[in-house]
Parts: structure tokens; C-alpha cells; sequence
């Protein structure tokens, strides 16, 4: 649907969200890999308004740090005390008039805290409001549980009237079923007049933004409520039942849209999806997975059972079974699990394999190399057709300072091998079980390891790594040990 561009969206998200009993601000509980907040101006987004307004009073440094980070397009405006949603309004409007903003066609209010709105609703909303020529248009739903609610009033002949808060309604009106959202289209100049007059003489002594409507409609504008068809959409959260509540519902609503768009979820009630991830044609998602993130799966891939990627991609036709993975790349046919854990930095190129309790980080398996069982691989570069032998590790850490190794192309790596960083194992090359490569090994040769007598070298850490906790902890041993030597 395509409507004006609006002058504004005013964002409410000032309150501290008490029910939510939390540090964080309610805005930014997450779901689905955003802020309800977050979802919230995706949905805003689709408008492609003007200007983004996002009033922020509890705790808000830390709104606004979250803002600058996922919607830059948006600014603040400040309630210093929550005085009512119209109140509110009015600190927006007011602090776009002190940056010389004039709103003039059609301000879109909404708030912070429903992350099942869809764009396309907003849209739909505007659309009616613009075609009706109202002043303002409340977006209202039918629900089976009404209480708490504002209440929207019509008329014998179904006219709409006003908006009465729950607090301030008479019984008879606590039966009416149609609630106000709280989201509105408002024409933006007499948003801005209107704001001015709302009165404090209510139940709660709050400056109510639902006022305008009879205001409006008292100075002879039209005004309306259009009701949404899905009323799910305009819930909102107000603690963490209705968080998780909500989760699962946009959870299905992404599941479904996934497999509408032809990828097979084999058990969507355990299958959480994130609002950005992607999925290809004939991809399939076993049960127990979580896509997280900018997750992207690649046609006919399989990912599952007992998955975890995030911000993880997985090339066409991979398998990828319990596996955790963080920021991976995973090539098109490559194999990974079960019992992977693809730390940051993992690159498997086509047809590579990380097997069964491997882990891996910051290195790249080159095309049908194979680390097949228990095995860490860190800081290494792989080449290609290589295979590296059960129970290996690559020593990448000298307890001060990383280091890389390399393995070179058709390289055979015996089984528990350890390779001490840094390294270089040319292409062609062997190496024995247990061997320790410390030294570079040339291409074509075989490294082995001979004998394994233990040497120790007294006082290494003390001479070697000065100043380090280990230094100082061998200090005290060494020292304790000497105490007890003499003591016999
Ligand atoms: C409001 C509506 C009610 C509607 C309901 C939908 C009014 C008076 N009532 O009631 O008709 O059915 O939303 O959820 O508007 N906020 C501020 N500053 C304030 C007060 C609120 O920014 O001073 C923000 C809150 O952070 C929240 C939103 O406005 O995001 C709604 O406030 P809330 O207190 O939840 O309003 P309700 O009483 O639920
Ligand atoms: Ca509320």
C-alpha cells in the first residue's frame, strides 16, 4: 500500500515499565533479536515518515544510546516526569516547534511497547485516515479481554465519540469490547494545537492524549477508529507474560512467513527464528534451533537438530547438526557436527568438514579439508584437501600472546598431534600419531616425534614470563616448596 509520506512518527517511551520488575527499561526487553522498541520503528520505518521522534524519560541515556545504535534516523525528545501519554505528545511536538519543525499533513503516534505492530497496519491506518479527511483516526481492535483499556464510545447509530480511560469509564462502558491500540493518525497541525488544551481533571491527573478525540470532534472535526483485523498486533507488553506471549506469537508469524516462502520447519514450536534472519528454497530446520541474528541459510541446506548459529552463514546444501556457532561462515556442502562449536572467525570452504567435538575459532578449513572428531583448531589457516587426525590441537596460545599456524594443501595429520603456533606445514607433507610440531615441516615430509621422555626446566616461568600471574604464582610455590624442603 502506498500512502503520503507522514510528516511524523512520535514514538511514546518514556515510562519506566515498573511491571516488567527489571534493570533494563521495557522498551528494550527483546525480542526476536529486537528492542520492542526496535520493532516498533521497523514498523515506522515502512511509513517512511519525515521526521522519527522517540520521547524517552526513565531511564534515558541508555534509550538513547540503544536508539543511536539500531534507528540513527530517530531523535529524543524529553519528558522529564510522566505526566500522560499527552503530555508526552506535547514535550514531541513542542520540541520539534523549538527546532523549527512545522507538522503539517498527517503524524502518526504509536508506542514503544507493541512489537507485534505491523508496518503494513500503519500504513493501512494512515490510508483510511487520509481518505476520510479526520483529524485524527484511532487505530482500535476488538478484544476478548478488554480491562485496562481505553474504550472507544459510539453512538446508537455507531458514530464514534470519544476514548474513556478503564479508570474513568462507568460500568456499563467496561462491557464495550472495541479498545483503543493506543497508535493514532493525527493531522499533524491540529495534533500541535490540540495538545495545548488536554485537561488534568481525570482518575489518573494526567494529561490524556485519548482527550483530543472529543476535543476535536467538539470543534467539528471528523474523527474516526479504524480497526485493526488482527488484534494480536496491537498488544502490548506490560510484564514478562506478555513478553513471552508476544514472543511466541511474532516468533509463528516469522516460522510461518519462512515456510510460506518454501522452507521447511519440521517443528515450528521449537524452532525461534530472529525478525532479520533468512532462509533459502528447500532449506530444512530440524527441531530445537535457534537462528539468530543476520543468520543467513542458503538453499537446500539442513540445519539441526539442536542448533544455535548467530550472525552465522550457512552455504547451499551444508549440513549442520548440533552445533553452536558464532559469527561462522559456513561453505556451500560443507559439514559440521554434531557437537561443533564455531567460535568467531571460522571460515569452512566448500565441502570442508568440522566433526564431532571439534571446535574452532578465527581459522579458515579450506575446500574438502576434514577435522573430523575432538579437535581445536585456533588461529590456523587450513589449504586444501587436508586432513587433520582425531585428537589434535593447534597450541595457539604461549600464555601471553596468540599465534598463528598454517597448513598447507593434501596435508595427512596424524592423530593427536599438537601444533605449536607459530608454524608452517608445507603441502604434501605427513606427520606421525603424537607428533609435536614446533618446527616448520617441509613440503612432502614426514614429521614424526621421537621418544617422549619428559624434560623439565626448573625456574622456565619465573626467568621467561616476568611479571605475569604465572611468573608470580610460581614465585610463591617455588618458594613454598623450598620452605618445606628445608623444614625435613
Ligand atoms: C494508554 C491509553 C489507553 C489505551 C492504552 C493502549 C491514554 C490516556 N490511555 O493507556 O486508552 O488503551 O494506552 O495500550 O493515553 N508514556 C509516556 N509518558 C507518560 C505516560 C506514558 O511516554 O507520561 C508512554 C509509556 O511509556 C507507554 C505509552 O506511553 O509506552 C502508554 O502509556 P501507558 O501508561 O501504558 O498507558 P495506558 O494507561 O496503558
Ligand atoms: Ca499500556
Amino acid at each position: 500500500m502506498s500512502v503520503n509520506r507522514p510528516a511524523a512518527v512520535i514514538v511514546l517511551a518514556a515510562g519506566e515499565g515498573t511491571r516488567m520488575k527489571s534493570k533494563l527499561p521495557k522498551v528494550l526487553h527483546e525480542i526476536s533479536g529486537r528492542s520492542m522498541l526496535g520493532h516498533v520503528l521497523a514498523a515506522a520505518r515502512a511509513l517512511d515518515p519525515e521526521h522519527s521522534v522517540v520521547v524517552v524519560g526513565h531511564a534515558r541515556a541508555r534509550v538513547g544510546s540503544h536508539l543511536e545504535e539500531v534507528a540513527p534516523e530517530a531523535v529524543t525528545a524529553v519528558q522529564e516526569e510522566q505526566n500522560g501519554t499527552g503530555h508526552a505528545v506535547r514535550m514531541a511536538v513542542e520540541d520539534l516547534a523549538s527546532r523549527g519543525i512545522v507538522l503539517t499533513g498527517t503524524v502518526v503516534l504509536t508506542c514503544g511497547d507493541t512489537p507485534l505492530l505491523r508496518g503494513s497496519t500503519l500504513a493501512a491506518l494512515v490510508a483510511a485516515h487520509e481518505k476520510e479527511g479526520n483529524a485524527v483516526t484511532v487505530l482500535s481492535a476488538r478484544v476478548p479481554e478488554p480491562g485496562g483499556y481505553g474504550r472507544i464510545v459510539r453512538e446508537a447509530d455507531g458514530e464514534f465519540t470519544e476514548i474513556v480511560e478503564h479508570a474513568d469509564a462507568t460500568p456499563q462502558q467496561h462491557g464495550i469490547d472495541e479498545i483503543n491500540s493506543g497508535m493514532y493518525a493525527f493531522d499533524g497541525a491540529l495534533l500541535s494545537e490540540v495538545v495545548r488544551r488536554l485537561s488534568t481533571d481525570n482518575a489518573k491527573g494526567e494529561e490524556y492524549i485519548t482527550d483530543a478525540v472529543a476535543l476535536l470532534r467538539g470543534d467539528g472535526h471528523r474523527v474516526g477508529a479504524w480497526t485493526a483485523d488482527d488484534w494480536h498486533e496491537v498488544q502490548g507488553v506490560n510484564d514478562r507474560v506478555q513478553l513471552s506471549q508476544a514472543r511466541c506469537i511474532l516468533n509463528d508469524r516469522l516460522v510461518e512467513e519462512h515456510m510460506r516462502a518454501g522452507a521447511t520447519i519440521v517443528d515450528p514450536a521449537t524452532t525461534w527464528v530472529d525478525a532479520e534472519v533468512r532462509i533459502g528454497r528447500d532449506a530444512v530446520v530440524e527441531p530445537n534451533t535457534r537462528l539468530r541474528g543476520a543468520t543467513v541459510i542458503a538453499e537446500d541446506a539442513v540445519v539441526g537438530p539442536g542448533t544455535d548459529l548467530k550472525d552465522t552463514v550457512v552455504g547451499e546444501g551444508a549440513h549442520v547438526r548440533e552445533t553452536t556457532a558464532d559469527q561462522a561462515d559456513i561453505g556451500p556442502r560443507a559439514t559440521v557436527g554434531p557437537y561443533a562449536y564455531l567460535r568467531p572467525g571460522t571460515r569452512l570452504a566448500e565441502g570442508a568438514k568440522a566433526g564431532a567435538f571439534v571446535e574452532v575459532k578465527n581459522s579458515t578449513i579450506g575446500a574438502g579439508s576434514k577435522v573430523p572428531h575432538l579437535t581445536y583448531v585456533g588461529d590456523a589457516d587450513i589449504g586444501v584437501g587436508s586432513n587433520i587426525g582425531c585428537s589434535s590441537v593447534f597450541v595457539n596460545y604461549d600464555g601471553v600472546e596468540k599465534h598463528r599456524s598454517t597448513i598447507g594443501d593434501h596435508v595427512r595429520m596424524g592423530s593427536d598431534n599438537t601444533i605449536v603456533a607459530p608454524v608452517r606445514v608445507g603441502d604434501g607433507a605427513y606427520s606421525g600419531a603424537g607428533t609435536v610440531v614446533r618446527e616448520d615441516v617441509p613440503p612432502g615430509a614426514l614429521a614424526v616425534s621421537e621418544g617422549n621422555r619428559q624434560r623439565n626446566v626448573e625456574g622456565w616461568t619465573r626467568r621467561k614470563r616476568r611479571g605475569t600471574a604465572a611468573a608470580e604464582a610460581a614465585e610463591r610455590a617455588e618458594a613454598e616448596r623450598t620452605d618445606s624442603f628445608e623444614q625435613q
